[in-house]
Order: structure tokens, then C-alpha cells, then sequence
């Protein structure tokens, strides 16, 4: 089956846990997709776990269009998302121009583009010319350097409801899906609770709509032995294919993540 909107839509109706994994080249596409995984990301991730960049900053349009096609070229069930890169949407034209690019030439079926109250314009005006938004919030590693570090986001009161505020103005914007991305398990609950549209979480706990993974973080190929809301599913795994189908059986039965993969 082809993995659309209306299919992650209706898997928030029914409480069934969706199931997205990075995946920047074609061999990863057809293995995560034969492993049952719904939604890929083409994520900016990929400028530090392809390229060896310390951030996502350095991470360009051309390159990110490079790897939408290798990825697009092969899937065929799940539901592509690329990343629009750092400084590539930095008006609503810009935006327009470059998710244009990454849907026109890449074949996405979706863009992602990471902030909150900032984004509104830019998410109404691609949403309103039929390219759907997938927002991001919590820890938004494109603001690594204003941010501090890479630190889990919304443990203050101000910034938890800001983050909330944020994520109800995108849906009402238009945004079709959420990232939350290192925020308390608390938050992510009360804030998938108040939205319509899924909420896929990563290092936000069990109770978002959905989880993501970079693939490499859940082989345990990232140097340093991933992040703390990682797991290394090839640990219990003859094979990389069993790896993947274990990370999609424990996020559909809610036994992924765990509460030691989980801030509160
Ligand atoms: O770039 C990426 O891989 C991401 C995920 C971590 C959500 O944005």
C-alpha cells in the first residue's frame, strides 16, 4: 500500500503508531520500506552522518535535491520528506523556490522545515500552492548555535508553552504533520493530544503519534554510540533487514521508546 496523508491521518483516528525512518541514498529506501517503515526523511541530518559535518548547517539545496533523488528513485510505498536546508527559506519566495526544487525535480511529497511562529507565512503560502508542510519543533538542530548546544527544549515553563502555542498556529496554518524533537515526554503527550494532525517524536516519548529515527543512529553505526534517545536494534538482530523490522514491531506495539530513551 502507498503511504499517503489521509493514511497517517486515519492511523491518528485508530491510535495506530506510525513509523518513520531517515534514509538519504536507494539501498536504505528499499530495505526500511521492506521493513514496513511509512514515512521517510530525507533529513539535513545528512551533513553530519554522510558528509561528517559537526551540524546541518553546512548542508545545501543542491545536495539535499542529490540525495530527495536517490531516495525517490527507488521508494514506492512510504511517504518521502525532504528537508529544506538551513537559509533556504528565509522568505516565503525562497521557500516557495526551494521546495518547489525539492518536490518538482526531487520527487518529495512533502517538505520539512523546522521553527515555529517564524515559519507561519512561509508555511501558508506552500501549503496554499498544494506543497504539504511537515513542521519541526523542540530541539531544531538548524538553531544549534542560538540554542546553545543540542539540549533538550521545553523543560521551562515560558518555552513549553511556546512550543504548544507554536505547534497549534501550524497546524492552523496548514502544517500536515509535526517533528517534536527532544522535548519532555509530558509536553509531547499534552501537545498530540490538543492537535488534529500526527506528531511524529524523536527523543519526545512514547505517546506522540509517531516515531523517527536516522537510520544509522538505530544500526548503531554513528560514532560515540548515537543519542540517548537512540537504540541500536541490531544489538538483538541476526541482520540489518531483522534490525529494521524490530525497530518497526516495538514502535507499533509502544514497547519503543522505553523510558530510558525518554526526558522528563
Ligand atoms: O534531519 C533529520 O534527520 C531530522 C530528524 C532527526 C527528525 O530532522
Amino acid at each position: 500500500m502507498v503511504c499517503t496523508l489521509a493514511t497517517l491521518n486515519a492511523m491518528k483516528s485508530r491510535q495506530e503508531k506510525i513509523v518513520c525512518m531517515t534514509s538519504y541514498d536507494a539501498s536504505f529506501t528499499q530495505l526500511i520500506e521492506d521493513a514496513g517503515v511509512e514515512v521517510t526523511l530525507v533529513g539535513d541530518s545528512l551533513g553530519m552522518v554522510c558528509q561528517g559535518h559537526k551540524s546541518t548547517l553546512p548542508v545545501t539545496l543542491d545536495e539535499m535535491l542529490y540525495h530527495t533523488q536517490c531516495v525517490t528513485r527507488v521508494a514506492t510505498r512510504s511517504l518521502v520528506i525532504a528537508d529544506l536546508p538551513f537559509l533556504s527559506y528565509c522568505s516565503p519566495d525562497q521557500a516557495m523556490e526551494s521546495a518547489g526544487l525539492l518536490m518538482k525535480e526531487g520527487g518529495a511529497h512533502m517538505i520539512k522545515l523546522e521553527g515555529g511562529a517564524s515559519q507561519l507565512a512561509n508555511v501558508r503560502l506552500l501549503t496554499g500552492h498544494s506543497i504539504p508542510v511537515c513542521a519541526h519543533l523542540g530541539l531544531t538542530p538548524q538553531s544549534v548555535h542560538q540554542l546553545g548546544g543540542y539540549r533538550v527544549q521545553g523543560r521551562d515553563e515560558d518555552v513549553a508553552r511556546k512550543i504548544l502555542d507554536d505547534a497549534r498556529e501550524l497546524e492552523a496554518a496548514g502544517a500536515a504533520l509535526v517533528v517534536l524533537e527532544c522535548i519532555p515526554s509530558y509536553l509531547a503527550k499534552e501537545i498530540s493530544e490538543s492537535l488534529s494532525i500526527p506528531t511524529i517524536g524523536i527523543g519526545a516519548g512514547v505517546d506522540c503519534d509517531g516515531q523517527i529515527l536516522v537510520v544509522y543512529d538505530a544500526l548503531g553505526i554513528t560514532s560515540g554510540g548515537g543519542p540517548k534517545f537512540s537504540r541500536n536494534f541490531l544489538e538483538d538482530a541476526a541482520s540489518i533487514p531483522e534490525a529494521l523490522q524490530c525497530y518497526v514491531a516495538d514502535v507499533k506495539a509502544q514497547k519503543f521508546p522505553a523510558a530510558k530513551h525518554t526526558f522528563s
